[in-house]
């Protein structure tokens, strides 16, 4: 391809506005005349999800068939980005082999809640964690010449109401914990697209935000990719030009670029915008071009003990009384359908169809384990009345073996995009599973699956859990070398384990209003709250356990005094004590001993995961700079150190520090925020109910209000959620409401708003429908009419769609 600049000053307005346009559902617009190729971008992001064009069926249900890795939320666990880096190049090979250009994932928003039904596809509740490993996934696939979409930026940390919601969050929260691992991962490995999120972030929505996109990304950053929408995130095409998004996706089937046009010779857009954007995208095809390569030979199936490795080095033992690893001669009762139908991926757009697929119990056989196998419970809540019956069955089982095995967990209808959990319990009859087989055998060992924390009542009276996440096509052979001792667990939790839902930060504020989600917690996600609020976890962040012991010792800081400038490098000593080799992750945390500002006990600045053989010992440097003391100050727009002591703290886990020292910052004078009077509850940390007085404090601005503004006319930017204060709003609702099942499709159906109907249907659901379903809801004459009217056509538009999505 030839240089991006020569072809942009050839263009016309037109070609490079519709540049800016993908072509259809999952490709970039290619232009013979400038020998510029059609580029394909397909999901992932733990896999890949190629739409196979000779299947009948849309992408998600008909894809090419793909090694389907860990997702992000066990990847995380691992603390490796090494590890990610590996998986990452994989699926770049896989990329190649394919011809696609970009890939889109990793995901990095923070799991504010354990709710969030996209937990499963991001890292961590830790913006550090998150960043390192988006880093070491995206240098991986990138080093194979393939792109990636840093995703969804930003504060989209839910799925309910996720199209129209404004995230409704303070500045330095923006900062420190939501744009924190796009800024690293940014930084780091330089993602050749960011994908913007649906949401809104402080009344604009992303695709629309200039803060975050230009100001931040852009113009702080240094980044310089392309803007993508998310799939259907584009609101008003000419704002979000302006704002700083390149690309639309998916077409907008010409829309988007007449609007282009238009804006730029009526005056209200500046072409030099738009060729700033086209270059952009032309930079970005260019990179594709030259990443390409053709005939590449690759086999991902090939890549199975390479996915098991992965998963085995991810999975967390959070208990062990020392039941584990499995004394395998023993007589042995594996109990669950999880064993033998694993979870191993959420659904959504990120669902892979694997190549193959392990399962525990089948990997515990080959491992010479003789267990016999009883089903435990349906794996679908439909079949639930069998339950008790498999339960009774189950605990007799036990009652005859010298240990029980019992695999539970989310199931399938619990974790998903579109929509979020309502509550943090597994399914009941899991519980009572559990329960029933300890009783029946003491001698009781947990394997949990899911991708995000669950309440565990039962933990006390369980021997030992396994987390294995979700561990992909090969995690039941990982889950079987964990049991057995084949490999010795290393991954600690990306996350803290609640004890239950009401405990958690942000309890009263998720998923929020129909307006709006107010991020009351401000700074205050996970460990940051549980410790501040001294609220008792069940598992805290960074926990995770071995079949080996270490031993921390030897704490060093180059200095013990030092100006805000200089770098500072902390060492220290893990030594191996126990007799197997195994890997310990370690943490290092940096807490401010006395500050003006509220800030978090102590927060994760760096990490480090090192492998010993039994008895070694080896010495661990970790650098730190300003940002590890920082915090970011609203009054200077800008990141501020206190001068003083601070403590740096390394341990095992965030609730287990082994050594510490201290050192003297000594910063420029700068004005620092008190808000000691006027929001005195964040020194608390008691964030769960923050008076409004106090928020507006921290928020810096009113609180803004709660509800779609009942004055403001209907609009293409409402849904049916919004409409229902109508007459015929309120009859579509209720319609709508029971014909819809429960899940993702009455997401989608109740809350997407009315213009995304037209790009996500490539234009079948047409421009004049939605302005005749806009005036249907508005209690309008004619409205249906007009729908009806363009019946024909959108028939006609259906069969060409459903080939291409
Ligand atoms: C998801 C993205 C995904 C895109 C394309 C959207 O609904 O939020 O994560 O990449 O669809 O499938």
């Amino acid at each position: 391809m030839k240089d991006p600049n020569a072809i942009l000053a050839e263009m016309t307005l037109e070609e490079k506005a519709a540049l800016c346009d993908g072509s259809d559902f999952w490709h970039l617009k290619g232009m013979e005349k400038y020998d510029i190729p059609v580029i394909m971008v397909c999901d992932g992001p733990h896999g890949l999800r190629k739409k196979d064009y000779e299947k009948k069926g849309s992408s998600l249900s008909a894809s090419v068939p793909s090694i389907s890795f860990p997702t992000a939320a066990t990847t995380a666990a691992s603390w490796d980005p090494e590890l990610v880096y590996e998986m990452g190049q994989a699926l770049g090979k896989k990329c190649l082999k394919e011809q696609v250009g970009v890939l889109l994932g990793p995901g990095v928003n923070m799991k504010r809640s354990p709710l969030c039904g996209r937990n499963f596809e991001y890292f961590a509740e830790d913006p550090e964690l998150a960043g390192e490993m988006a880093a070491g996934f995206i240098n991986g696939v990138q080093s194979m010449g393939v792109g990636t979409s840093l995703k969804h930026f930003a504060v989209n940390s839910q799925e309910t109401r996720r199209m129209v919601v404004d995230s409704v969050v303070d500045e330095r929260a923006l900062r420190e914990i939501y744009l924190r691992a796009f800024e690293i991962a940014t930084k780091k490995a330089a993602p050749w697209t960011v994908m913007n999120s649906y949401n809104k972030i402080n009344g604009y929505h992303g695709s629309e935000n200039y803060h975050t996109q230009t100001e931040i990304l852009r113009n702080e950053w240094g980044w310089n990719g392309v803007v993508v929408s998310d799939w259907g995130a584009v609101n008003k095409r000419v704002d979000g030009m302006k704002a700083g998004n390149d690309l639309e996706m998916p077409s907008s089937s010409g829309t988007g670029t007449a609007k282009i046009v238009e804006a730029v010779k009526n005056g209200e857009l500046d072409e030099a915008v738009v060729d700033a954007r086209a270059l952009n995208v032309l930079m970005l095809m260019k990179k594709c071009v030259d990443g390409a390569k053709e005939n590449y030979e690759y086999n991902d199936a090939d890549d199975q003990p390479l996915a098991r490795r992965i998963a085995a080095g991810c999975m967390v033992l959070m208990k062990n009384d020392g039941i584990l690893p499995l004394d395998t001669p023993k007589k042995i009762a594996v109990i669950g359908a999880l064993a033998k139908t694993p979870r191993y991926q959420g659904a959504g757009s990120s669902h892979i169809v694997p190549t193959q697929l392990d399962n525990a119990f089948d990997e515990l056989a080959k491992l010479g384990v003789n267990a016999e196998y009883a089903q435990g419970y349906e794996l679908t809540a439909k079949k639930a009345k069998n339950n008790d019956k498999l339960i009774a069955e189950a605990a007799q089982l036990a009652g005859k073996v010298d240990t029980a095995v019992v695999f539970i967990g989310l199931t399938d209808e619990y974790e998903a995009e579109g929509y979020d959990r309502t509550h943090m319990k597994l399914p009941d009859a899991h519980d009572k599973l559990v329960d029933a087989v300890v009783k029946a055998n003491p001698n009781t060992i947990v394997v949990l699956a899911g991708g995000s924390p669950v309440e565990m009542p039962w933990n006390d009276s369980v021997k030992a859990v396994l987390n294995s996440y979700l561990g992909g096509q090969a995690g039941g052979g990982a889950v079987a070398d964990i049991l057995t001792g084949k490999v010795n667990p290393s991954g600690k939790l990306p996350e803290t384990y609640p004890l239950v839902y009401a405990d958690t930060p942000a309890v009263n504020n998720f998923p929020g209003n129909p307006a709006t989600v107010e991020h009351r917690e401000s700074i205050y996600i996970g460990y940051r709250y549980y410790e501040k609020a001294g609220q008792a976890v069940r598992y805290p962040f960074g926990h995770g356990l071995s079949y080996t012991t270490f031993k921390y010792s030897d704490i060093k800081l180059d200095k013990t005094d030092a100006d805000e400038n200089d770098e500072i490098t902390v060492s220290f000593k893990v030594k191996n004590t126990g007799t197997v080799a195994g890997a310990e992750i370690a943490q290092l945390y940096v807490a401010d001993k006395e500050s003006t500002i509220f800030r978090p006990v102590k927060e994760l600045k760096g990490f480090k995961k090192v492998f010993l053989e039994a008895g070694e010992e080896k010495e661990i440097s970790i650098k730190l700079g300003k940002r590890a003391f920082a915090f970011w100050n609203v009054n200077a727009n800008d990141w501020t150190v206190e001068s003083g002591a601070f403590e740096i703290l390394v341990g095992a886990s965030s609730a287990d520090i082994r050594l510490t020292a201290e050192v003297n910052i000594k910063a420029a004078q700068t004005e620092i925020p008190d808000y000691s009077k006027t929001a005195p509850v964040y020194y608390t940390g008691k964030v769960q109910d923050v008076p409004d007085n106090q928020y507006t404090a921290v928020l810096g601005r009113a609180i803004p209000a709660k509800d779609r503004d009942p004055a403001k006319p209907f609009s293409i930017e409402d849904n049916f959620e919004y409409c229902r204060t109508s007459k015929h709003g309120a009859k579509m609702y209720k319609l709508l409401d029971k014909l819809v099942p429960e899940g993702m499709a009455k997401g989608i159906a109740l809350q997407t708003p009315f213009r995304d109907f037209i790009s996500m249907s490539g234009g079948v659901f047409n421009d004049k429908m939605a302005e005749g379903l806009v005036t249907y809801l508005s209690d309008g004459k004619g409205g249906l009419r007009k729908i009806f009217s363009q019946i024909p056509k959108a028939i006609k538009g259906i069969g060409p769609l459903m080939k291409s999505i």
